[in-house]
């Protein structure tokens, strides 16, 4: 597998001009799940998202040369528009990690302001979005300085592959649509390293698909995904986790390409309670979703046997909800929301989002 580790992605201080690089790049929610890991943060089995549209983060990177030489990387950071020395110093372990991959990282000063369009403590996970926001930035700084990158495909696999560094999920994040990470005999070109775009499989109706998140909780969770991952490795159920994921993406990508909600919607909602139960059988166990979690789901298979809309749910690593559904069905399913899923959000917030286009640079 390419490891872009390249000791030629160094400069002449003098050739160096100062720049400035800017994308927007989206968080993503996984149909089937990714939920643990090994090594270089590699996949335990292969993962498929739907790029999500308006859950956003904003990164811009100025960068400069280097006033007072140092070891490792100068970094000032910035998250919405205020110093914040715990997510910077994060950021700066991270980008020290990639000095193999980017050596001119070392050469320069950098300001990084980053914000997302999500409210901070909503407690959704923001790391697909900013890791790939990230990880696309020195893209383009790469491509700035040295023009290595002008292909499309290239830049994206390189952005895929470093955003995967910073966070396994945000390795989808680089594609808009539907994107596939982890090595499937099922799909031609999938691989552990990054992520690709699955575009051209995914039927219509999929494109447009609705993925409104439902704020059960605002809290951050008690277990951050990292850990999670973690106690995969000693978790009794784990051979049989990763043999499910790769049966239900073989029962997933036919249903995906042939518009099939039903099957999708079971699958979807398999995924996210069998995420959940490997979390309830960690050792040590812990529960992230809450009394209102359930609740919802049990308001939404409901409505779903009374009057047969395709409504599904998923979940995160946390407590919030994600409502599935496609386009055609918003006329019945907005009502419901607000009638029955509304009031069990935290102060009755929820975030409408859908099936994006992806990165943009701004
Ligand atoms: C439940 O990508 O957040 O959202 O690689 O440790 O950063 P790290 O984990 P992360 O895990 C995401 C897990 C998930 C499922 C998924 O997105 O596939």
């Amino acid at each position: 597998m390419q490891d872009y580790i390249n000791p030629k992605l160094i400069l002449e201080s003098s050739a160096m001009e100062p720049g400035q690089v800017t994308w927007q790049s989206p968080s993503n929610l996984a149909i089937i799940k990714y939920w643990g890991k090994h090594g270089r943060q590699l996949p335990r089995n292969p993962s498929i998202s739907f790029t999500l549209q308006t859950s956003v983060t904003q990164t811009q990177i100025d960068y400069k040369p280097r006033e007072v030489a140092g070891q490792g990387v100068s970094l000032e950071f910035l998250f919405q528009g205020e110093p914040n020395p715990g997510f910077g110093e994060k950021q700066k372990i991270f980008m020290e990690s990639l000095l193999d991959i980017f050596p001119f990282l070392s050469q320069m000063d950098l300001t990084i302001r980053s914000g997302n369009s999500f409210p901070h403590s909503a407690g959704i996970a923001s790391s697909a979005s900013s890791m790939s926001a990230l990880a696309l930035c020195l893209c383009s700084i790469e491509d700035q300085l040295f023009g290595t990158l002008g292909e499309d495909d290239a830049f994206d696999q390189k952005a895929s592959f470093v955003a995967r560094l910073g966070s396994g999920s945000a390795c989808r994040s680089i594609y808009g649509g539907m994107a596939l990470w982890g090595k499937t005999g099922e799909v031609a070109g999938s691989t552990d390293g990054w992520a690709i775009p699955m575009v051209e499989d995914i039927h219509p109706v999929f494109q447009t698909f609705h993925d409104d998140i439902m704020i059960v909780s605002k809290e951050e969770k008690s277990v951050s995904s990292r850990a999670g991952h973690g106690l995969m490795e000693e978790n009794p159920f784990a051979t049989p986790r990763y043999e499910q994921a790769n049966r239900r993406l073989h029962e997933l990508l036919p249903a995906l390409r042939q518009g099939d909600i039903e099957q999708f919607g079971r699958i979807a909602e398999d995924e996210a309670l069998s995420l959940h139960a490997l979390m309830m059988t960690s050792n040590p166990s812990y529960v992230l979703m809450q009394p209102n979690t359930l609740e919802m789901i049990n308001r939404i298979r409901r409505f779903r046997a009374e009057t047969g809309h395709p409504v599904y749910f998923s979940l995160d690593a946390g407590p919030n909800l994600h409502l599935l559904y496609p386009e055609d069905a918003i006329h019945e399913i907005r009502p419901f929301i607000d009638e029955e899923l509304g009031p069990l959000c935290e102060e009755g917030a929820w975030l409408p989002d859908w099936v994006g286009e992806g990165p943009e640079e701004i």
